[in-house]
């Protein structure tokens, strides 16, 4: 009866049947895994965010496939003055930027634009987990391609062409990386787009981390490339920490015959869908506006929960974080005693704190496990003190 393509396992796993149990029990919890910001204990402006919505021009339906221009704009004006990978940045024209209800519409639009069934893009091991369901539902095949790891991330471009085959379509990016918080650097992208632009393969590159450098300076974009035709994904999600108004971007860069092409195809998925709501549209360039007061809150917390963190660490002889760039994250690398998963229940009955194992984001080895820096400051210091505890040393 059912295509199967969405032949998935539906029973939850073993991880998720502890965590259940766990909250059925009414024990404390110490979740080190939240990672939705309206549940973090920010300081929202609601009554800025709910003005904004109360746009009267939201009464009269005017669809614009690609969005509506003032809300392109919008999108255009965040990326001025950043810097690109291949010099400063010139503006992002509004006519080659797309809306789209979320990052994950974005990706799926793009996958379809690309890609007959069958087709190959290739995502970076360890990434972001929806990945592997968002291929299944364009009827693609997602070919892992190593980040390794020492003393930072980079991406390991034999392996990576190795796995090239002509039924390779685009090298996807996620830059920073979630969850190994690393950049792509100048050179690997210029690698990246010498590989594609040789093969008709386009790339890309999910920056809805990007404004979150751990360092003082600013990330380049892969909006301003045009060496390969680049997809840019972005969006309200994390940019302005309001996942709730599901309100993504795409901008479009690269050889302009390719780009114009790119974009008319575009135009006609998300005119089949129209997705992204009149309000919301309207209220992007605010929700742009707000980005500066939410982001800075964020970025503070991120910092005292390293720094709790780091203090810990230092007291371990077992555990140490890796090296991150940037992100919402932070990596274990803990005793690989075991497969994580058991670790992490384990974790998880015996100390009351929920990790996530690192095989979630597809790690290649056992023995690391991922925090959400943007947990509230006094249950992350808690959390960790007991996982702490839990492995001694
Ligand atoms: C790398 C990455 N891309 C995209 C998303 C989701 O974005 P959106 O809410 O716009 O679909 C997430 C969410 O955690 C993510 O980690």
């Amino acid at each position: 009866m059912f295509a199967s393509r969405t032949n998935w396992r539906l029973n939850p796993n073993r991880f998720t049947q502890a965590l259940e149990e766990h909250r059925r029990s009414g024990k404390p919890l110490w979740d080190l895994t939240v990672s939705n910001p309206t549940a973090c204990g920010l300081a929202y402006p609601d009554q800025e965010i709910v003005a904004a919505l109360a746009d009267r021009r939201a009464i009269e339906y005017r669809p614009e496939s690609k969005g509506i221009l003032e809300a392109r704009e919008g999108v255009s004006d965040y990326y001025r003055g950043r810097m690109g990978f291949s010099g400063s940045g010139e503006r992002v024209d509004p006519e080659r930027i797309l809306l789209t209800s979320g990052t994950s519409e974005g990706y799926s639009h793009i996958f379809r634009l690309l890609c007959e069934a069958g087709d190959e893009v290739l995502v970076p091991a360890p990434s972001y987990p929806l990945f592997e369901f968002l291929g299944d539902l364009a009827d693609l095949r997602l070919v892992p391609y190593p980040l390794l790891y020492d003393h930072g991330w980079q991406i390991d471009f034999a392996s990576l062409r190795a796995a090239l085959t002509p039924r390779s379509r685009a090298v996807l990016v996620v830059h920073p990386n979630n969850p190994t918080g690393s950049f792509v650097k100048r050179r690997e992208a210029a690698e990246l787009a010498e590989i594609c632009a040789a093969r008709d393969m386009a790339i890309v590159a999910d920056e809805v981390f990007l404004d979150y450098a751990a360092g003082p300076e600013p990330a380049q974009t892969f909006a301003f490339h045009d060496a390969a035709l680049t997809f840019t994904l972005s969006g309200l999600s994390k940019i302005s920490l309001l996942p709730q108004m599901k309100l993504a971007w795409m901008a479009v860069s690269g050889p302009q015959a390719l780009v114009q092409t790119a974009v008319e195809r575009l135009e006609i998925i998300a005119d089949t869908y129209l997705s992204p709501s009149t309000p919301v549209q309207l209220a992007l360039p605010k929700f742009l506006e707000l980005r500066h007061g939410l982001q800075a809150q964020l970025l503070r917390r991120i910092s005292t929960n390293i720094a709790v963190l780091d203090g810990v660490l230092r007291e371990s002889k077992l555990l140490t974080r890796l090296e991150r760039e940037g992100g919402w994250y932070a990596v274990l690398r803990v005793p690989a005693t075991g497969p994580d998963e058991d670790l992490a229940v384990a974790l998880l009955e015996r100390c009351s704190v929920l990790v996530h194992p690192g095989h979630f984001f597809n790690f290649s080895q056992d023995g690391f496990l991922v925090l959400s820096l943007i947990t509230p400051e006094l249950q992350f210091r808690e959390g960790v003190r007991q996982l702490r505890k839990f492995f001694g040393g």
